[in-house]
């Protein structure tokens, strides 16, 4: 029972099973090989695995057993030639960026994503010389197109995106970059390959907050970068290398062992999720929500296209003031208050107050983040419990 081969076996399977060779291991869950380094069979095995002619583990900065199990199976789920485990969400984001640009360079993106994205690009990147330029009207195309210049060497887009909930034109973005021989990244951490593959829509690069769906059950900051072989191979021989954000091959058994159930948990993660929104939207204390899986999210129609179902991240506004939406997040019982997504357990946070604190208040309502957005990420529990609980918090509502 050699190595599955990847054309072979539907999503479902590949997500048990791909890139563990069960008899090779001898294990039927995947081992962890919690070692730095390995041994060169001879010194001319060394000499060409330093030159990279040959495939083999080096040095677990660069490469570890346990992690290119995770690394072969990410890449059949997001259908690129090969990934990279990273340390980190941040971590796969820098490296997948920094590969493609030199000082002077700069890149395009909406301003509507992950607060740490956000700061990464506009306050470290130009210490480095890159330059980010931010397109605040990113669902028209025409505003992406006028701002190519000769220093543009990727366009970036995280879709949906955290905590707006806005979703990019993957097909019509990745047809401009390509007409400008610019490659497209997709930040597909909300999404997952089980909802979105966007290399079939035609990005070219896909990174991930690993720590989110991916491993599911909140144990390990993990991210993972994914394309072709010739931009995977070049990041890991140089940028990776000299950087060094490893991903522990801890860390990497338990994203494989989350990724088995990654196709289960999505689809209720999208069950409660979509029923739990059209409860917010129905509720007298509440302002607006935003969730694509809603008729009136104003990409739904784009999002039912591009997605097979729509996740399990929300957002919505509440009536009155910021103290009012302290009130629902200090009254929550069965619901958590934290600054995380992606989870079998349901959690809430308030982007002002936690993520997107690092901007300044006029800076998140550009970005369409008002003081009584709360942001939810529906878990796989019992629908009844959660709206008992998000009902008994919108009470406090004064
Ligand atoms: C969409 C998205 N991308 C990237 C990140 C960063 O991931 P990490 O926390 O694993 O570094 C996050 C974190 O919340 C995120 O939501």
């Amino acid at each position: 029972m050699p190595k599955l081969d990847k054309r072979k076996y539907k999503f479902d399977t590949l997500c048990v099973h791909a890139g563990h060779d069960v008899l090779e291991t001898k294990t039927i869950s995947p081992p962890i090989y919690q070692s730095v380094a390995y041994p060169y069979e001879s010194a001319e095995y060394a000499a060409k695995l330093f030159r990279y002619e040959i495939e083999g583990h080096m040095y677990g900065r660069m490469d570890n057993p346990t992690n290119a199990i995770f690394e072969e199976r990410l890449a059949a789920l997001e259908l690129t030639d090969k990934s990279l485990a990273t340390s980190s969400g941040m971590s796969a984001i820098f490296i997948a960026c920094l590969q493609l640009m030199n000082k002077g360079d700069g890149f395009l993106s909406p301003s509507k994503i992950y607060g740490g994205s956000n700061k990464l690009f506009s306050e470290t990147f130009p210490k480095m010389g890159f330059k980010a330029k931010f397109i605040s009207n990113p669902e028209n195309i025409e505003n992406w197109s006028e701002a190519i210049s000769s220093e543009t060497k990727f366009l970036y887009v995280e879709t949906p995106s955290n905590p707006n909930l806005f979703v990019a034109d993957i097909p019509a973005l990745a047809k401009l970059a390509h007409e400008n021989d610019l490659p497209l990244i997709v930040d597909n951490t909300v999404a997952t390959p089980v909802l979105q593959q966007p290399v079939k829509l035609g990005a070219d690069i896909i990174v991930h907050s690993a720590t989110k769906y991916l491993s599911g059950n909140s144990t390990c900051i993990s991210g993972v970068v994914a394309g072709s072989s010739e931009y995977i191979d070049e990041l890991r021989e140089k940028d990776y290398r000299n950087v060094g954000p490893a991903l522990s091959p801890f860390n990497s058994w338990l994203l494989l062992l989350g990724m088995e159930t990654l196709s289960l948990r999505m689809k209720k993660h999208c069950e409660n999720t979509q029923v739990f929104a059209e409860f917010l939207e129905d509720h007298s204390k509440i302002e607006s929500v935003h969730y694509p899986g809603l008729k009136s999210h104003p990409q739904h129609e784009l999002a039912k296209k591009q997605l097979s179902g729509f996740s399990s991240l929300l957002s919505f506004v509440t009536k009155g003031k910021l103290l009012d939406a302290v009130n629902v997040i200090d009254a929550f019982k069965l619901i958590i208050h934290t600054g995380h997504l992606g989870t079998t357990k349901t959690l809430a946070t308030h982007p002002a107050f936690t993520t997107h604190q690092q901007l300044t208040q006029e800076e998140r309502l550009a970005i369409a983040i008002p003081d009584t957005m709360i942001r939810m990420s529906i878990g796989i529990e019992d629908i009844d419990d959660l709206i008992e609980d998000m009902d008994q918090a919108l009470s406090k509502i004064g």
